[in-house]
């Protein structure tokens, strides 16, 4: 359990703690307990969306809320504009403290708004996704989309603290639930063969109600990641493994918004595991693991739209670089590879 023994720092009783940087404390804890403790004593506003509010506002109801809309289309300038203004209405200063509470939208918007108001307010949030816990809220990335391209403007800055709850989980609808099994298993491909196993006898029917199984899963999926992050903090190196199975998926969000992101990375896993399996870098065996956990996790493996119209869309992607791709490549269950290659290259390879 202690294979990233330098991020981790506590592990006591249900609480699993881990610090990135020393700078980002990420708690998978119950809220009630560990919001009180990370709060400063100082005025706190809160980023969240109307949706949230609904079921946490009693969590923080004496703060002053910024709300923002649901779902992708919210993650523009456009939000951010609005955060802006309602932050000099509520004369809110370098002082103040953001907090935000919602799923990885509300953390990537409130994340840069606070990161970029005055030139920077310290924040914290309470993930209240499974993709936000495994992966949006954690490791200092935040940003909006600019003409349907993902996350093209943003900062690294790490949040202050980070809350994973996993009985928040309790009311994500199965989809919303599903979407953040997709980054776990990312994780495991990546990082962690164990957590790869434990997900493979994990019964999904019930693992939302498991909260002890499900705690110990977010936990591994965050350690994978805060590892990693922790080496490579601006993605200059290895923090591109974390965008195993992306370049695809970014293309499916581009070409149809009938996958929501953790589908999309659900079929890119799938696709660029069978691509690594025929440049022989993957043996089948392990390729075959990957499709067979992604397919009993309730994923459409098939892209949405031809192959022929995705590879389009990847070069726009922001990963690239002129006309070199940096590709993740499967190796094994729990190790990849960053290949740079051109984009021609990459489109050989389906
Ligand atoms: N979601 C990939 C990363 O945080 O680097």
């Amino acid at each position: 359990m202690c294979y990233f023994c330098s991020t981790i720092q506590a592990l006591v009783g249900m609480n699993y703690t881990i610090n990135i940087k020393d700078r980002s404390q990420v708690v998978v804890g119950s809220v009630a307990e560990w919001l009180p403790r990370l709060l400063p004593a100082r005025r706190v506003v809160v980023v969240s969306d109307t949706n949230i509010d609904r079921h946490y506002h009693t969590l923080v109801g004496e703060f002053d809320h910024v709300l923002i809309g649901l779902g992708e289309t919210s993650k523009t300038l456009h939000t951010l504009d609005a955060i802006y203004r309602r932050f000099i209405e509520l004369g809110v200063d370098r002082s103040t403290f953001i907090l935000a509470i919602g799923g990885g939208i509300v953390t990537d918007v409130a994340g840069f708004a606070a990161s970029t108001f005055m030139r920077g307010l310290e924040f914290g949030f309470v993930s209240t996704s499974l993709l936000g816990q495994v992966d949006a809220s954690v490791g200092g990335k935040n940003g909006v989309n600019v003409e349907g391209y993902k996350n093209m403007v943003g900062t690294f800055t790490q949040p202050r603290f980070v809350i994973c709850d996993v009985s928040l989980l309790r009311t994500l609808s199965e989809r919303e639930f599903r979407t953040g099994l997709a980054e776990m298993i990312k994780s495991a491909i990546i990082a962690d063969e164990e957590l790869f196993s434990m997900l493979e006898k994990a019964d999904f029917a019930t693992l939302q109600s498991d909260a002890e199984l499900l705690q110990e899963l977010v936990y591994r999926a965050i350690s994978v990641k805060a590892s990693i992050v922790e080496r490579d903090e601006r993605e200059s190196g290895d923090r591109r493994l974390l965008n195993l199975g992306h370049t695809l998926a970014h293309a499916i969000e581009k070409c149809s918004s009938k996958f929501n992101h953790g589908e999309a990375v659900a079929c890119g896993l799938h696709l660029i595991a069978e691509a690594a399996c025929r440049k022989g870098v993957l043996a089948k065996d392990a390729c075959d693991r990957i499709t067979a956990l992604l397919a009993r996790a309730g994923f459409v493996l098939e892209p949405p739209v031809a192959m022929s119209q995705l590879l389009k869309a990847v070069k726009k992607d922001k990963k690239a670089e002129g006309d070199d791709i940096y590709i993740v490549l499967p190796k094994n269950i729990g190790s990849c590879t960053v290949e740079k290659m051109p984009v021609a290259d990459f489109k050989k390879m389906f």
